[in-house]
């Protein structure tokens, strides 16, 4: 049995990706593909409660470099709960958010060095990275607008609140890392029609990823 793929999808707060995660899986359901969708923060039972954590606007006092951690610590559960057995299954794992949300928010919106947990990273995160990470982009002032939409509706969650250079330097952060691994990256502007993002999504994945797909 070949092993399955996990697919990530990144972006900005608001830039659509769990929109486009859910097109994507019934498309590749469609195409007779075992296709399971997950998240993180809270891909695991310990991860909901992380993500609890991690999200409640109370949370002020909660320090950057703890915030890192319980990022990591869901991640790392959910790696040997979730992803491992999933793709041992040969099902392809599209997941919501992966390391990259990491470096880009921890490492360059929060300014934190990360190399002081490469370890952690070498050991347990890399050795489990995508196949193929969809990076939808959206310019941080659209996050600002979005948000401020989103905070008319329902309860704004602690991340919702960062401010616009924020968003500036973790719009940068996922920018960097899509141009040192274009193999990996798959970059797509986040600002279009849901149909057109989901169409360049199908094109892009039928193409470039076509051996990926056909190792069923
Ligand atoms: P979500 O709204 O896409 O579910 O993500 C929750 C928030 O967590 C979002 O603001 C991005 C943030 N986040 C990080 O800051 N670092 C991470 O490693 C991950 C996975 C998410």
């Amino acid at each position: 049995m070949h092993s399955g793929k996990l697919i990530t999808f990144e972006g900005l707060d608001g830039c659509g990706k769990s929109t486009q995660l859910d097109k994507t899986k019934k498309w590749l359901t469609r195409q007779g593909y075992d296709v399971f969708t997950t998240r993180e923060p809270g891909g695991t039972k310990i991860g909901q409660q992380i993500r609890k954590i991690l999200l409640n606007p109370e949370h002020k006092e909660l320090q950057a470099e703890s915030e890192l951690l319980l990022y990591l610590a869901d991640r790392i559960q959910h790696i040997h709960e979730v992803i491992i057995p999933a793709k041992a299954a040969g099902k392809i794992v599209l997941c919501d958010r992966f390391h990259d949300s990491t470096v880009a928010y921890q490492g360059f919106g929060r300014g934190l060095d990360l190399k002081s947990l490469e370890s952690i990273v070498t050991h347990s995160i890399k050795p489990f990275a995508p196949e193929i990470t969809i990076l939808l982009t959206i310019s941080p002032e659209t996050v600002a607008l979005r948000l401020e939409q989103r905070r008319e509706q329902i309860t704004k969650d602690r991340l919702d609140s960062e401010s616009l250079n924020f968003f500036k330097r973790t719009s940068q952060g996922f920018q960097t890392l899509a141009s040192s691994e274009p193999e990996r990256y798959l970059s797509i502007d986040g600002e279009q029609e849901i149909d057109v993002i989901h169409q360049e999504i199908i094109t892009a994945l039928q193409k470039r990823f076509q051996f990926y797909l056909q190792q069923k």
